[in-house]
């Protein structure tokens, strides 16, 4: 007998809902909010706003892509943490109404694991990795590298130990005056400008974590000295100064994924979270696992930013190991709350 899991998210600024039958997804809708592209970030309170008016088109669209109605649902999963209380809230609350409502189980995930297992979603094209394996999740607020041992079990390794890497992408694109979320834009940009142009140190952290808050810091220093002669610096050398920053950036994560790769011996390698999406960071990986014999795993595009398909996967083997939700829980917006 088939399993079709509903699962939800609401994290961040993506409302998104999603329809598995087993491991296969029917249908992954996204609904993004544009509204906050003229902050420079998510603005928590509209976040939550835009969650509340989308959450339930978001989840009609999904039923009627999949073709299914809701009376066949064995479950609904959805992300209990970490992200914005607020926007957690809207999903958290809406997953347990619909699931009480049914009379079917509720399951909590959490976004990172999800993350992490978006690789197990069946697709024709790519094939899972096999445990154990080293992933290196990098999203707009998490960065880290733990040994995949099981669905629910994860080591971890090393974190970053301030901004995470989608941080970092986006706080040098505010630098260069591009909208929020910056880090696509830098990697469009990027595409076509020299790497080597501007020289950005390295920062030096022990072990398997890492920093970008230097690095960040050096970025805006050699802009805001460049610009005090030139006042169009920036638009003069976007190209190059995308391309900097983005190697930099992609230095550090592939120095400590070698290590943590090289240390414990698991050449089986995967990638997940919104910076996996990265044109550079995937071609330079291929590099990488070709140069040293690993084999690798890239997620295909749809399940590198979030999504709901990710959060239905997640449920999917929570509900196979017999993981239950409860109506009481409440979301974290920290890892460990
Ligand atoms: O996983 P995700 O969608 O949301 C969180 O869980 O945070 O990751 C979003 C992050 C943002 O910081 C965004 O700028 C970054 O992923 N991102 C990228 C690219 N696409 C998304 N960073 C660099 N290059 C990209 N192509
Ligand atoms: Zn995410």
């Amino acid at each position: 007998m088939s399993i079709y899991i509903l699962g939800i998210e609401t994290s961040c600024d993506d409302t998104s809902a999603a329809i598995l039958k087993d491991n296969k997804i029917l249908a992954n809708k996204i609904a993004g909010q544009e509204v906050h592209k003229g902050y420079g970030g998510v603005v928590p309170e509209l976040a939550s706003r835009a969650h509340q008016q989308h959450i339930v088109p978001v989840v009609d669209v999904a039923f009627r892509e999949a073709g299914i109605t809701k009376d066949k649902l064995h479950a609904i999963a959805f992300t209990r943490g970490p992200g914005l209380l607020g926007s957690l809230l809207v999903g958290t609350s809406f997953a347990k109404a619909m699931a009480l409502g049914m009379n079917i189980p509720l399951i909590e995930v959490d976004h990172l694991q999800a993350h992490v297992l978006a690789h197990f979603i069946h697709n024709n094209n790519t094939e899972p990795p096999e445990l154990p394996f080293i992933c290196l999740t990098v999203s707009g607020g998490h960065s880290q590298i733990e040994i995949i041992k099981d669905y629910f079990q994860f080591e971890l390794l090393g974190q970053t130990i301030d901004d995470a890497a989608g941080e970092a992408f986006d706080k040098a694109a505010k630098i260069l005056g591009l909208p929020y979320p910056g880090g696509p834009l830098i990697d469009k940009h990027a595409q076509d400008g020299n790497s080597e142009a501007f020289k950005l140190p390295h920062p030096k952290v022990t072990g398997y974590n890492y920093s970008f808050s230097g690095l960040k810091t050096s970025f805006l220093y050699l802009i805001r000295d460049h610009l005090k002669s030139d006042a169009d610096f920036i638009k003069k050398n976007l190209n190059d100064l995308c391309a900097s920053i983005q190697k930099a950036i992609i230095d550090v994560l592939l120095h400590k994924l070698t290590m943590a790769v090289e240390d414990t011996k698991i050449k089986r390698v995967a990638i997940a979270g919104g910076v996996s999406a990265n044109s550079s960071l995937r071609q330079r990986l291929k590099d990488l696992a070709n140069e040293k014999g690993w084999k690798l795993h890239i997620p295909p595009f749809e399940y590198c930013t979030d999504n709901a398909a990710m959060i239905a996967i997640a449920g999917y083997y929570k509900y196979k190991a017999g993981i239950w939700g409860s109506q009481s829980a409440v979301p974290y917006a920290r890892k460990n709350q």
